[in-house]
């Protein structure tokens, strides 16, 4: 079996995966290293005073990591700058947010071929390597020109953006062009898959095969959707273990008969938290009933803090929490408890348990796992009511949800009202067909589909540039 080389730019020790703030991708490749021999490279979160390519190595949990220290500048620049104040809000339709800065560009290529100088030592010739997510779109170029032949795979863990709104990057070309230097591209949802196919063929001037091939110029990728999933049976371990059923019977007390509404996020403009809570206010608002009865647990972890637009928009959530709860709250009652810390997988599964409707309601999202952790963690004889974006990659295969749109404050009211009053045989229903999928489509579904696709795809190498 070859081995699986996988490149991120966050690279998690096993030991802390089991952290929500984590994200996504980060519990998603640990899950999928786990069975493979292979090894996870990326940055180590550190700084150094100049970049030298030095190697970290450690084996922990059957899963070899290797690091590498960036120096601050690289920071600046490559994370902060072109990752999260360009990349970041635009494929995420927040073109207000959206920086256009020449020295991103520049950092984010240099640090790519930082990357790729310092991977490739380590590669043997029959690793196939898996790269993922925006800060590292231009790996597999940088590691061609450095005469890499192997099997090069590249997954986008968050949303392609519609045509328009990639076209205001001004490299859009050379950015899109990059990924024709790999084997395979996937991504999360056909929604995604089409803007990309749609790019292609409308601005790239290129066209697709019926075997889902792109090609432009004479160069040629293969495109598919591959819907993240949850680590399925670890979750289910988790959310049957003792930590979670000593947090569950914890809420349950500390709800004093009250039903729960949860919303666990990365603190983040995309996750539509102030959205959220302007809905909760609504349906406070229109439900008197409701009040004493009801409360909101809005989990959100502090992220990417260096940026201004992660300030801006925790300082308006503190204030419209603030306003929320000066206004409803009773002497014995807080509408809305609103925590900015990070909790373990466990503890969160207790939570979900015992909240009766779970809140997912992002403007944009690449997937959004927590909306699949709801589902896995409820009680089969009396399951809780997931809500969820229609904008949630998720939804596409939770049509089973309340599915609504963030933006309507009425909708989302609405759901939450209705997703209250949900008879059980309903509730039951639903949530069947929404733990099926979430039961099929896990993460080793996942990998296994892509890994196979990228081992059958023809080798971009080996085709004239
Ligand atoms: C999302 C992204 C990941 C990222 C995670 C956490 O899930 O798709 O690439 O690792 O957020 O963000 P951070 O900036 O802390 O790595």
């Amino acid at each position: 079996m070859p081995r699986l080389v996988v490149v991120s730019n966050r690279v998690s020790a096993p030991v802390d995966e089991n952290v929500a703030s984590v994200g996504g991708l980060a519990m998603a490749l640990s899950a999928a290293l786990r069975e493979y021999s292979g090894i996870w490279f990326g940055w180590s979160g550190e700084t150094a005073e100049t970049f030298t390519g030095q190697i970290r190595m450690s084996h922990t949990a059957g899963v070899t990591v290797a690091t590498v220290d960036l120096e601050d500048q690289d920071i600046q620049e490559y994370y902060n700058g072109y990752a999260n104040r360009t990349l970041w809000p635009l494929f995420h339709y927040r073109t207000d947010l959206t920086a256009y800065e020449r020295s991103f560009d520049v950092g984010y290529v240099r640090v790519n071929a930082r990357f790729a100088e310092t991977l490739l030592p380590l590669l043997h010739p029959d690793d196939i390597v898996w790269v993922h997510d925006y800060h590292l779109i231009p790996l597999a170029s940088e590691l061609r020109r450095r005469g890499c032949m192997n099997r090069i795979g590249f997954f986008l863990h968050i949303p392609w953006p519609a045509r328009r709104i990639f076209e205001s990057l001004p490299n859009h070309r050379e950015l899109a062009a990059s990924l024709f230097d790999y084997d395979l591209v996937g991504f999360q949802t056909r929604d995604s898959l089409t803007a990309f196919q749609d790019y292609v063929v409308q601005t790239a001037g290129g066209e697709l095969a019926p075997d889902g091939t792109a090609r432009v110029l004479g160069r040629s990728v293969k495109l598919d959707a591959f819907p993240i999933g949850l680590d399925a049976s670890a979750f289910a371990d988790a959310a049957k273990g003792k930590t979670a059923a000593t947090w569950s019977e914890r809420m349950t007390v500390s709800q004093a008969g009250r039903r729960m509404i949860i919303g666990v996020d990365r603190l983040d403009y995309s996750k539509g938290l102030e959205e959220r809570f302007l809905a909760y206010e609504q349906f406070l608002a229109t439900h008197a009933d409701a009040h004493e009865q009801v409360f909101m647990l809005q989990i959100a972890t502090p992220s990417r803090d260096e940026v201004d637009a992660y300030q801006d928009i925790r300082a308006r959530l503190d204030a419209v929490a603030g306003r929320i709860n000066g206004a409803y709250a009773t002497v014995d009652w807080v509408p809305l408890r609103y925590v900015n810390r990070a909790y373990r997988r466990d503890e969160l599964a207790g939570f979900y348990r015992s909240a009766a409707l779970g809140l997912v309601t992002p403007l944009r999202d690449g997937m959004n796992l927590v909306a699949k952790e709801y589902v896995m963690a409820q009680d089969p004889t009396d399951p809780g009511v997931l809500v969820l974006s229609k904008f949630a990659g998720a939804a596409e295969q939770l049509a089973d949800a309340l599915l609504v749109n963030p933006h309507s404050r009425e909708e989302v009211s609405d759901a939450i009202s209705r997703g209250l009053a949900m008879p059980r045989a309903e509730r039951i229903r639903r949530w069947e067909t929404l733990m099926q999928n979430v039961i099929t489509q896990d993460v080793t579904h996942w990998r296994d589909s892509f890994v196979h696709a990228l081992e059958a795809s023809p080798n971009a190498s080996s085709t004239p540039a």
